[in-house]
């Protein structure tokens, strides 16, 4: 159903009227400093994709590159980190392949279920949908700090409890609310993700700069440009298709750019259901921001 002609965050492939395979994989070099969190953070990144298809995971493999030279302790608290974090998830690791690097990496091959009649695919948005964000933005810049040995303790530490945060709730409200069209932001940040969400919907999105939900130490670190090198990457294969407001900064326009690490869901939904999926998200305990709207038209436009 969903493979290389129309990529999005997982390949669907058809089981029955009512049952559908999510298949995908992801894995990263280390983003912090601690093996268990980086684990952690690269499994709720693998799961991520299976739930932005509004798709139930169940099934992963782990995939690892590991130093010759890196004690075993350290490898298993990754192994561990990951394994807890799918057994959060209900997902079974049933096994998995690991090779040798000189740069360890991490991740999963994560299977699941989605009813085929409603799946979150990035064609799905549609002109009159209000934009919905599951978790603040600023994770690359924070990440890239503590790689600078620049950041505060309080602020990586809050990126890390985002980063480790599944989108299993996220993918949950939104399907209640029948959602069509959605993805999550991560390493073409949040302009990058949603313009390819504008593209294969063919519509335009409509941003209220502030409106949108930032870590604390997000706006420090962007005035100071530390920003990863996949920001300016995006920056510049995107920005001829945004158009931003004349207040928007330079450190406010490259956080937009902004490589996410295991970022939340964006969707779209009817605004007249917007007043109940707020209601139903605080009973989940599932934080939302509403950022701005569809509108007929291509590109996507910043709005102060
Ligand atoms: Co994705
Ligand atoms: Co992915």
């Amino acid at each position: 159903m969903i493979g290389l002609d129309s990529p999005d965050d997982a390949a669907v492939w058809r089981l029955s009227d009512d049952k559908a395979i999510v298949v995908t994989t992801d894995f990263f070099t280390p983003v912090v400093d601690t093996a268990y969190e980086y684990g952690a953070i690269a499994a709720t990144n693998s799961l991520s994709d299976v739930y932005a298809m509004g798709g139930q995971p169940f099934l992963a493999l782990n995939i690892a590159a590991l130093p010759d030279h890196l004690p075993p302790e350290i490898s298993s608290e990754i192994l561990r980190g990951g394994a807890e974090k799918a057994r959060e998830a209900g997902v079974v690791i049933a096994g998995g392949h690991t090779v040798k690097d000189k740069e360890p990496k991490y991740g999963l091959v994560a299977i699941g279920f989605v009813d085929p009649r409603k799946i979150i695919s990035k064609s799905g948005l549609k002109a009159g949908d209000v934009l919905v964000l599951t978790k603040p933005l600023g994770l690359g810049v924070t990440t890239t700090a503590l790689k600078q040995e620049k950041v505060e303790k309080a602020h990586i530490n809050e990126a890390i409890e985002w980063m480790c945060r599944l989108n299993k709730t996220a993918s949950e409200l939104a399907l209640e609310f029948g959602v069509r069209g959605g993805t999550d932001i991560t390493g073409f940040g949040l302009l990058g993700h949603g313009l390819e969400m504008a593209q294969a919907s063919g519509v335009s999105l409509h941003i209220e700069y502030l409106k949108l939900p930032f870590l604390n130490g997000a706006r420090g670190y962007a005035e100071q440009g530390i920003f990863p090198g996949g920001a300016f990457d995006n920056k510049m294969y995107f920005e001829k298709s945004v158009k931003f407001g004349k207040t928007i900064d330079e450190p406010a326009q490259m956080l937009l750019f902004d490589p996410q690490t295991s970022g939340g869901l964006l969707f779209g939904v009817p605004r007249e259901k917007l007043e109940a999926l707020e209601k139903r998200a605080r009973e989940m305990n599932q934080p939302v921001w509403v950022i701005g709207d569809v509108q007929p038209g291509s590109g996507a436009e910043i709005e102060a």
